[in-house]
């Protein structure tokens, strides 16, 4: 059997996506995309405040064009109190100065563009900041105030409305309400928060804040957005009367498994994206919105199509542990409910509310999945990083589209060291656990520069440990075998064979030796060594091309495919 060598890498960049064509032409490119999750405050900073900004990204965007993505997608960097992370918006329709003004947004967009990458934006509809000026105005207008019927206010139960009105609780723990005080210091009305006190929900029974967002819509639609990324697609319509939930022995909210919080998945939602899809329709060009929406797998149908939303993120491929059943499991689930939508699915295996996947994949294999990573635990780094590019080829050989998040294209750690006193995630500071900062490292970008190139003056909002210095960019570029140069291949090669595209159907492979995941896409062959041995290639395979191989180095005996690894072949 003879197995060709991978192609070198290269330091020459790779072609980008169509580089010089008009990004608006290329039919429902959003079907295949390739799109990298930007979290602005931690991308680049460019005036070395430590916080990342607009410039920044605009300032390496080549990096994401060489990378070879389709399109960003922006975490929001809109003013805001920075409660959490930006997902606090005190105003929509502008730029935080910490990252920048409405003219430097404009920028990255027509940078992005000319380089031939979309750009999604974020749009928080579920909850605005407490800073928001109609929530501002709700508070300090005193009871009668009309803003209050903008959002959810509501009288207390007990005797003299010192309960919250019914017993939710919020996803960064403890009540769903908080209570105000008059300004004649009088205790007032409760309102209420799915998230943190400071994230109050909008009321969308008012129509009011329906033509809020279609607004807020057009204004980016107008500056040359693609697409949004609708953050907690599944909330916003709360189910009449705000019932109590069910709560189990120890108080808490029964989530029976597969189920969802009574607040979240009602169907009133459905009809905020039959309203925004004619909006994103009348525009010019394949304008997309996908949805965060931590749904039941059947209820997914009800969400997508062509009078709804584009796509939704699939966040079962993310949850699935390693292993040939649970991840074949986690790729033939969602081919089906694609074909039953008409729309492709979506895969992603990191995100800023996960613990990165370079670290998940480290861990014992009945670890539990959330809440970040505590400062004592250590997952294995090496295994981490072998099953992580394993499992990224794996994701990349799918047809639908594919969502990467910063960094992990240089297979960065999630980082457990974090100072207490340094951690800015409300669900640290509300419940104690470690919360998600550990994915929101700022960004190396040259091993020997002050802050690793994230900054020019060494500043940088969260720590950076030392080995963010041996995996930064530059120290990357150009060495064979690094993460950054698989990323960079399958990327190429990905868009070269049409990976992305539905026409060759995922086969998968039976009769396996055990440990050993299998599948093809026409003559492409898609092997992941989930064991702890190498396990010898099938004679059929002798003679294929080795296209690309997740492990940094090649396998001892030749013809095997070494532990923990991926190889894409294809068929002589
Ligand atoms: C989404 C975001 C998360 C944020 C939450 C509240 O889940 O991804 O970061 O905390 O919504 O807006
Ligand atoms: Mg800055």
């Amino acid at each position: 059997m003879t197995l060709h060598a991978p192609a070198p890498a290269s330091t020459a960049p790779l072609p980008g996506p169509d580089a010089g064509t008009a990004v608006h032409e290329a039919p429902e490119w959003w079907r295949d995309a390739v799109v990298y999750q930007v979290y602005p405050r931690s991308f680049a900073d460019s005036d070395g405040d430590g916080m990342g900004d607009l410039p920044g990204i605009t300032s390496r965007l080549p990096h994401l064009r060489d990378l070879g993505v389709d399109a960003i997608w922006l975490s929001p960097f809109y003013t805001s109190p920075q409660k959490d992370g930006g997902y606090d918006v005190a105003d929509y329709t502008d730029v935080d100065p910490r990252f920048g003004s409405l003219a430097d947004a404009d920028a990255l967009i027509a940078r992005a563009h000319e380089l031939g990458l979309r750009v999604i934006v974020d749009i928080v509809p579920n909850h605005s900041s407490d800073q928001h000026e109609l929530f501002r105005r709700a508070i300090e207008g005193g009871p009668g105030a009309p803003e209050r019927d903008l959002y959810v206010f509501r009288d207390g139960r007990g005797e003299h409305g010192e309960l919250p009105p019914n017993n939710w609780t919020s996803i960064f723990h403890g009540p769903a309400w908080t209570r105000i005080t008059e300004a004649d210091g009088t205790p007032g009305p409760w309102y209420l928060h799915i998230f943190d006190t400071s994230q109050p929900d909008w009321n969308w029974e008012h129509p009011a804040v329906h033509e809020l967002f279609q607004d807020v819509l057009r204004f980016w639609l107008d500056r040359g957005a693609d697409g949004f990324r609708v953050d907690v697609a599944h909330g916003m319509v709360k189910p009449e009367g705000l019932p109590d939930a069910t709560v189990n022995a120890e108080g808490l909210i029964d989530i029976p498994e597969g189920e969802v919080p009574v607040y979240f998945d009602n169907d009133g939602v459905l009809d905020i994206y039959r309203e925004w899809r004619p909006i994103l329709d009348s525009y010019e060009g394949e304008r997309m919105m996908v949805l965060e929406a931590w749904i039941p797998e059947h209820r997914l149908p009800l969400y997508i199509g062509p009078a709804e939303a584009h796509q939704s993120f699939n966040f079962g491929f993310l949850q699935a542990r390693w292993g040939v059943e649970t991840m074949r499991t986690a790729i033939e689930e969602p081919l089906a409910l694609a074909d039953a939508v008409g729309a492709p699915t979506t895969w992603v295996l990191s995100n800023h509310d996960v613990i990165r996947h370079a670290s998940r994949y480290g861990f014992p294999p009945d670890h539990a999945f959330g809440e970040g990573l505590a400062r004592d635990e250590v997952p294995d780094a090496e295994l981490g990083l072998l099953r992580a590019r394993a499992a990224t080829l794996l994701m990349l050989s799918l047809p639908g589209s594919a969502y990467l998040y910063q960094g992990e294209e240089l297979g960065l750690p999630e980082v457990a060291d974090i100072p207490d006193h340094l951690r800015e995630d409300p669900s640290h500071l509300r419940a104690g656990v470690p919360g998600r900062d550990g994915c929101r490292v700022p960004l190396p970008w040259s091993g020997d520069a002050p802050a690793f190139g994230f900054s020019s003056t060494g500043s940088s909002w969260l720590p950076q440990p030392a080995v963010f210095g041996e995996l930064a960019v530059d120290r990357q570029i150009g060495v064979e075998g690094s993460t950054l140069e698989m990323y960079r291949r399958a990327l190429h090669l990905r868009r070269e064979l049409r990976l992305g595209r539905p026409e060759a159907p995922v086969a998968f492979l039976e009769d396996l030796p055990e440990g050993l995941l299998g599948l093809t896409r026409g003559d492409v062959v898609v092997l992941v060594n989930t064991s702890e041995q190498e396990i010898p290639l099938a004679e059929d395979l002798a003679g294929a091309e080795l296209l690309l191989a997740s492990a940094p180095s090649a396998p001892a005996a030749p013809g095997t495919i070494p532990a923990d690894a991926a190889l894409w072949l294809r068929r002589a």
